[in-house]
C-alpha cells in the first residue's frame, strides 16, 4: 500500500521534473532570447549613423545616369525665353526632321530665344544609337543619358529633360515638355500663353489637365498595379502630349523626384510630384491630346494637336505660314 510518505515522494519528483523540464526547455530560448536582442543592440550601435545619413540624404529614386550625347553650352551666355524638350525615340528620324523645319525651328521668331532639344534613352540596337549620334553631330539637338530607351523608361526621359534645365539652362523663363507627333501652335503659346513683354511667372503649370485614378486593367496601356500605387484618384496632372511650365518648376520636380516612388506613367507622376510641390496644374483649353483635323482656323486656335505624322507637320505648317494674311 502506497504510504503518505512515497506518494508525497512521487510529487515532490514529479514536481522537481518539470521545473528541470520547463528550465532545460526554456533556457535555451531565453538565452537565444538575450543574444538576439544584445547582437540587435550592437548592429543598431555600428551601423546607427550610416542608417540615420542614409534615411535623411540617401534619395529614394536617384537619377544617377551618365550623358552619352550633351549639348551643355547650349544655353550658355543666354537666357532662352523657351526650351522645348521633345520625348522621341531613336527610329523617329523623319519627326525630328520635321519638327525643325517647321515649328521647332529655333529662328522661327525674332527677338525670342528658343532652344528646342530632343531627348532620348540609349537603345538596345547600337546600329540606331550611331545614326542618332551622327545626327547630333550636324544638328545639335539632341541628349542621351544611358538608360535603356523604353515606353515604361518614359519617366526617365523626362526627369532627364528637368534635370538638364536645373543644371544647364536654369535661367530659361519656360519650359515646354512634348513629343515628336504633336503639332504646336508656337504663335499662340509664345504670343497668346506666356507674352514675352509680361514678368514672367514662377511655379506655374499648364497643360490639358486630367483629374482621374488608376486603371487596373492590366490589357490598357496605363495600368496602374495597386502595389505601385494604392489610392484610387491621382492628383491632377498634366497630358504628356504637352505641358509648359515656368522654368524653376523643373529644379524643383527634379528635387522632390529624389524622393518620390517611380511611376512608369510620365503625366502621372509628374503630376504627383507637383501635389507634392503644393503646385496646381492650370487647365487650358488649347491643349489637345487627340487629333483634330485640320482646318486653318482651327488650327489658329489650338497650342497642341496630338498624332500629326511628319508629312503632315510640313502641310499644316505650310498652308498656316502661307494663309497668314487671311482671317477667320
Ligand atoms: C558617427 O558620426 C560622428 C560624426 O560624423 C563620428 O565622429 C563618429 O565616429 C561616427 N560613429 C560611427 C560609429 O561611425
Ligand atoms: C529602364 O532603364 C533602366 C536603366 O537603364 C533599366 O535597368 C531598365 O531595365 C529599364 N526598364 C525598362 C522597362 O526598359
Amino acid at each position: 500500500m502506497p504510504s503518505k510518505a512515497s506518494c508525497l515522494y512521487i510529487l515532490t519528483v514529479v514536481c522537481w521534473a518539470s521545473v528541470l523540464w520547463y528550465l532545460s526547455a526554456t533556457r535555451p530560448s531565453s538565452t537565444y532570447v538575450g543574444q538576439h536582442s544584445f547582437s540587435q543592440i550592437t548592429f543598431v550601435r555600428k551601423d546607427s549613423n550610416f542608417s540615420f545619413s542614409n534615411i535623411r540624404t540617401r534619395p529614394m529614386n536617384p537619377h544617377s545616369f551618365n550623358y552619352l550625347i550633351n549639348e551643355p553650352r547650349k544655353c550658355e551666355d543666354a537666357s532662352p525665353f523657351l526650351v522645348i524638350l521633345i520625348s522621341t525615340t531613336h527610329k523617329d528620324f523623319d519627326a525630328r526632321q520635321a519638327i525643325r523645319e517647321t515649328w521647332g525651328d529655333e529662328n522661327n521668331f525674332k527677338g525670342i530665344q528658343m532652344v528646342t532639344l530632343f531627348l532620348l534613352g540609349k537603345n538596345v540596337d547600337n546600329v540606331l544609337n550611331e545614326m542618332v549620334e551622327q545626327e547630333s553631330q550636324i544638328f545639335h539637338d539632341i541628349i542621351v543619358e544611358d538608360f535603356v530607351d523604353s515606353y515604361h523608361n518614359l519617366t526617365l526621359k523626362t526627369l532627364m529633360g528637368m534635370k538638364w534645365i536645373a543644371t544647364f539652362c536654369s535661367k530659361a523663363k519656360y519650359v515646354m515638355k512634348t513629343d515628336s507627333d504633336i503639332f504646336v501652335n508656337m504663335e499662340n503659346l509664345i504670343n497668346k500663353l506666356l507674352k514675352p513683354n509680361t514678368k514672367p511667372r514662377r511655379r506655374y503649370f499648364t497643360g490639358y489637365v486630367i483629374n482621374g485614378g488608376p486603371i487596373r486593367d492590366m490589357r490598357s496601356k496605363w495600368y496602374m498595379p495597386r502595389d505601385l500605387y494604392p489610392d484610387s484618384n491621382y492628383p491632377p496632372f498634366c497630358s504628356g502630349t504637352g505641358y509648359v511650365f515656368s522654368a524653376d518648376v523643373a529644379e524643383a520636380i527634379y528635387k522632390v523626384s529624389l524622393h518620390t516612388r517611380l511611376l512608369h506613367l510620365e503625366d502621372v507622376y509628374v503630376g504627383l510630384c507637383l501635389h507634392k510641390l503644393g503646385i496646381h496644374p492650370f487647365q487650358n483649353s488649347g491643349f489637345n491630346h487627340w487629333k483634330i483635323t485640320y482646318s486653318l482656323c482651327r488650327y489658329r486656335r489650338i497650342i497642341t494637336v496630338h498624332q500629326i505624322p511628319p508629312e503632315e507637320m510640313h502641310r499644316i505648317w505650310n498652308e498656316m505660314s502661307s494663309k497668314k494674311h487671311l482671317r477667320c
